[in-house]
């Protein structure tokens, strides 16, 4: 594989940092390569996005439904960027235990600002097997998230899992072709 995909993330206590780094791991054994790149959005410009054609964002939710810190600091650098000629897919972080109502919703307003700034969205996942009031980061008729929702506090045995897949048909949207 030749084309490189940056994994641009922002994380509080560390589980999307973990998860980030897993997808890389996923990614270079699915390619057979090393074209990932890992960026924590709390030291890194987001635009150093430019430099990447495929990107892959995580975000966790946090404080009732809130963005995370590190990406609130540069929502506004967010509007700058011109992502007309990007594919992205983004995972979430959350807890559907704990706050059912809020469920993954930064995800959703990541989707939404990078949808919105001109990007090729990919890796949706279905909404089967979580238990929610309400979340921000699901499609119009309710059926799909707008990515891959993770919940480790309360379905860390299916992480990696939930992981392998969502990387391999990530990939298949992306267009990129030479896996296995
Ligand atoms: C104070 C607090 C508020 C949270 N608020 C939400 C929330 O509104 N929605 C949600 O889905 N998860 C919420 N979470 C769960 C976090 O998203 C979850 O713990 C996540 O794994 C944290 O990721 P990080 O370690 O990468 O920061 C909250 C957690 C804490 C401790």
């Amino acid at each position: 594989m030749n084309e490189k995909i940056g994994v641009f993330y922002g994380s509080t206590t560390c589980y999307t940092e973990i998860a980030a780094e897993k997808i890389c791991g996923e990614i270079n054994s699915l390619t057979n390569s090393k074209n990932t790149s890992l960026y924590n959005v709390s030291s890194t410009s987001v635009s150093k996005m430019n430099d990447y054609k495929y990107l892959i964002l995580g975000i966790p939710t946090w404080d009732f439904g809130e963005l995370q810190e590190d990406w609130e600091n540069q929502w506004e650098e967010l509007s700058e960027l011109n992502l007309e000629s990007k594919y992205v897919a983004i995972f979430g972080l959350g807890d559907q235990v704990g706050y059912p109502e809020w469920f993954q919703d930064a995800m959703g307003y990541l989707w939404q600002k990078i949808k919105n700034q001109g990007a090729s969205m990919a890796g949706c996942w279905p909404n089967k097997n979580f238990s929610f009031t309400q979340s921000k980061a699901l499609n119009y008729e309710k059926s799909e998230f707008v990515g891959l929702p993770l919940d480790d506090e309360n379905q860390f045995d299916q992480t990696d899992n939930l992981i392998k897949v969502w990387t391999k048909k990530v990939l298949v949207e992306f267009g990129i072709s030479n896996i296995e």
